[in-house]
């Protein structure tokens, strides 16, 4: 009985794997235009990543614009008030590597990717003589646990232990205005979200 137990759990594992569609190279940029949320982040310098940290800055939306540059659409807190950025990163002479300029100078480039699912990337910042790594998760609409573990154990390969990954799920990334902004296809305009608090701090801006 344990035997056909342990039989059955195999097959659901690969069954569930195929239904995936995960690229590690050669990536086609054109596929990952659109909105995602970050819903993990983590770096070998935690304060990074943390509320008030430089680089707790969620995605939103992302371009891949025809000179192969691509377009960040970010959210983040400034004194405690939600705030869009914008961050144009340009192609490296590497391939699949991405740079910017953002507290420091930034490579990034994509771990894995599900076009429909989720990105994973690793950014390297190099500021003055420190050097720090960041990787993130963002997903549409959701990730399965096997992406998450798989997520935690490329954090280790890296040297980032499992206490600075930060699940943003559980925390403000300024989702608010989300919902109204998709539907109306506009960066612009943003409306809704009557007696949130949070909503009115985005709306201030
Ligand atoms: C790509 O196009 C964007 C938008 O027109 C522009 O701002 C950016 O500088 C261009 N990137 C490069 C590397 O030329």
């Amino acid at each position: 009985m344990k035997l056909l137990l342990l039989g059955l759990g195999l097959i659901l594992v690969c069954a569930h794997e195929e239904g995936n569609d995960v690229v590690r190279s050669n990536f086609d940029y054109s596929k990952i235009s659109g909105y995602w949320n970050s819903i993990f982040m983590a770096s070998d310098v935690r304060e990074k990543i943390e509320e008030g940290g430089s680089m707790r800055v969620f995605v939103k939306h992302i371009e891949a614009l025809s000179n192969s540059s691509l377009l960040f659409n970010m959210r983040t807190k400034v004194d405690g008030k939600c705030t869009e950025i914008s961050l144009l990163t340009d192609k490296t002479e590497k391939d699949d590597e991405y740079s910017v300029v953002y507290d420091g100078y930034n490579v990034f480039s994509i771990v894995e990717i599900d076009y429909t699912g989720y990105i994973m990337f690793h950014l390297v910042n190099f500021k003055e003589e420190h050097t720090f790594q960041l990787m993130e998760l963002s997903r549409e609409p959701d990730v399965s646990e096997e992406v998450k573990k798989r997520f935690v154990k490329y954090c280790q390969k890296r040297g980032i232990v499992k206490e600075n990954i930060i699940d943003l799920t559980e925390d403000d990334r300024c989702l608010q205005a989300q919902g109204s902004e998709e539907d109306q296809d506009s960066r612009l305009v943003i409306s809704g979200g009557e007696g949130d608090p949070g909503m009115n701090a985005f709306q201030k801006h």
